[in-house]
């Protein structure tokens, strides 16, 4: 089985997270990539497909939206799971909880009605003071965001072993209806 991480990053953090994505997801009879969008030359040439990408501005990278647009029906075709990489963990508590529902309401309209993944997360990436332009620099330090970087790779690699069950089980499944 040929799998696909693919992923779309501004400053690195997300990148690091599909890499440890693949670094969980092997297996004696997969082959792994690990690609970023705009470098991927036929996603239809694989059997499954991890696709992840910042957030900024409430939106995956345009690059991410777009490449998932073009290849709705490749994607569609073949199990696909998303994640997402924001600040949310760095948001005051309050925030926290609303911070990711209104993520999730955005991702589902945006992308999982397109795609139809089998799963989505939401994880909290790396940012800092300098990544920002100056204005929304000052809107987010007045939320009170906490800049830093809280990559949780208990939650990668857990969320990334799920996947690798279901993969299994997958690929039994069309072992068994060939
Ligand atoms: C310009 C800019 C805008 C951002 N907008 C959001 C946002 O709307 N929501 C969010 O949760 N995180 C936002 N972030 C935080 C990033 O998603 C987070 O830092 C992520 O880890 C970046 O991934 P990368 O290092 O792969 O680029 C923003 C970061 C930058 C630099």
């Amino acid at each position: 089985m040929r799998i696909l991480v693919g992923y779309a990053s501004a400053h690195g953090s997300t990148a690091e997270i599909a890499h440890r994505i693949a670094d969980v997801l092997q297996h004696p009879d997969w082959t792994v990539d690990v690609v970023e969008v705009q470098k991927i030359a036929d996603p239809g040439s694989y059997d499954a497909v991890v696709l992840g990408s910042a957030i900024h501005n409430q939106a995956w990278l345009p690059e991410a939206t777009e490449f998932v647009h073009h290849h709705q029906d490749v994607l569609r075709a073949r199990p696909v799971w998303l994640f997402s990489v924001g600040m949310s963990a760095g948001l005051p508590r309050w925030l926290r909880k609303q911070g990711r529902a209104a993520q999730d309401r955005r991702m589902a309209h945006a992308l999982r009605d397109v795609v139809r993944p089998r799963g989505h997360h939401l994880f909290s990436g790396a940012a800092w003071p300098e990544q920002f332009p100056r204005t929304s620099g000052i809107l987010v330090r007045a939320m009170g965001v906490h800049f830093g970087d809280y990559r949780d790779w208990a939650e990668t690699e857990a969320w990334a072993r799920d996947i690798a069950a279901e993969l299994v089980r997958y690929s039994r499944a069309e072992t068994d209806h060939a």
